[in-house]
């Protein structure tokens, strides 16, 4: 498929979105910012809609209330991008493999523990609710201002295969590890299967109109470096690969979260555009790897979020500062949590674009 007409022609970087340009490698200040879960349950909209859909699954297949939801912090904040409201476990759903979000909890899934299980899945059937995925693009596409960027997303194959095989999010992620040991032919399929799906999935984002692609891998770094290796960096580097030979123009964010020591050979081996930083990266650190010309995002505590104040605001400075000279993307170091105050983030909001102003 060719550049949608929306794009303006290449070499006319200045009419792009603030987000695309970094992605490319440029510095500007202030630096584009968005939030990882910035679409949620912290926002009062967000619930009032998911209460009205009867569930977050519902949510999630209803391209109307979706959309509706991954504009809703857009128009309150005004951010750089906007993100799909959708959820990586779509697709082991899309997969066949049985979903729940109860109140109060985390996602269930029916667990995979042999090749037997494995053998239930349909990679052939997952059209239908992918399509109503990118129906939800499309339509936020249509509602988005010019300025502010689309970006879809999945998770990695590693971080989606760790709750397919224990059926729910552990705190070791041991179920996925110890399958990795003991049956490497059953994770190697599941994963290969990932792969596939995850660049059909990612492919049909970018199609209905997603500007810029994120790869989640929440648990990457749960993993020793051989391991890490196979699981992530190998499979990560054939999605971007696929991506890259059919959509060359849409930049693409890595986030592998805890994976500190290996990043930099993450963002070389992998060839993502971004990296996208938890936490716990040490902001030099971060300065290093903006001059490998690659963007770099991040990686604000959720929690200050939460405290917000002259604690929040100190900090804020020091990544504005830390950052300058370099491609930035202002975020959090993983997503907001249901108990930070909006009017917080409206503080954060402002605090980014005038101290990255003053720089
Ligand atoms: O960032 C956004 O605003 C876009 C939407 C988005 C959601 N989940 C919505 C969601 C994105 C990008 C995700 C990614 C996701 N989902 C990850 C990777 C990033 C991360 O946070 O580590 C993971 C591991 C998941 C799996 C998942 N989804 C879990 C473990 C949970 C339960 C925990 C929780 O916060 O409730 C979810 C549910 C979920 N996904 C919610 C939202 C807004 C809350 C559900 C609700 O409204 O009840």
């Amino acid at each position: 498929m060719g550049t949608p007409p929306s794009k303006p022609p290449p070499g006319s970087m200045a009419t792009q979105p603030k987000l695309v340009r970094t992605l490319r490698g440029e510095a500007l200040s202030p630096p584009p910012m968005w939030l990882m879960r910035q679409a949620g349950r912290y926002l009062p909209e967000y619930r009032a809609v998911r209460a009205e859909a009867g569930g977050f699954l519902s949510l999630v297949y209803d391209p109307v209330k979706a959309a509706e939801v991954t504009l809703q912090p857009i128009r309150r904040y005004g951010f750089d991008a906007a993100i799909l409201f959708s959820d990586i476990l779509v697709v082991p759903h899309a997969l066949g493999q049985d979903l729940r979000f109860a109140e109060g909890e985390g996602p269930r899934l029916e667990p995979i523990a042999t090749s037997r299980d494995l053998a239930r899945l349909r990679p052939g059937a997952t059209r239908p609710r992918y399509t109503q995925v990118a129906e939800t693009v499309s339509r936020v596409k249509g509602g988005l201002p010019r300025e502010t960027a689309l970006i879809g997303f999945c998770g990695a194959p590693w971080t989606v295969a760790t709750y397919m095989i224990a059926g729910e999010g552990t705190n070791d992620q041991g179920p996925a590890r110890l399958l990795a040991y003991r049956e490497r032919e059953t994770v190697t399929a599941l994963v290969d299967m990932l792969v596939e799906t995850s660049i059909e999935y990612l492919g049909m984002q970018v199609e209905a109109g997603a500007d810029a692609l994120q790869i989640f891998d929440t648990w990457a770094g749960s993993l020793p470096d051989d391991e890490l290796e196979r699981w992530v960096i190998e499979p990560t580097a054939r999605i971007v690969a696929a991506i890259r030979a059919r959509h060359p123009e849409v930049p693409i964010i890595g986030f592998p979260r805890g994976a500190q020591g290996s990043v930099s050979h993450y963002l070389a081996r992998t060839g993502v555009d971004a990296i996208g930083c938890d936490t716990a990266m040490p902001l030099e650190r971060m300065y290093e790897l903006g001059a490998t010309g690659k963007a770099v995002q991040g990686n604000l505590d959720p929690l200050l979020l939460v405290a917000g104040g002259s604690a929040m605001a100190t900090r804020v400075s020091a990544i504005l500062a830390a950052m300058t000279g370099r491609p930035f993307i202002f975020n959090l170091g993983h997503g907001i949590v249901p108990q930070t105050p909006p009017e917080h983030v409206a503080r954060l909001v402002e605090l980014v674009r005038k101290g990255g102003n003053a720089l």
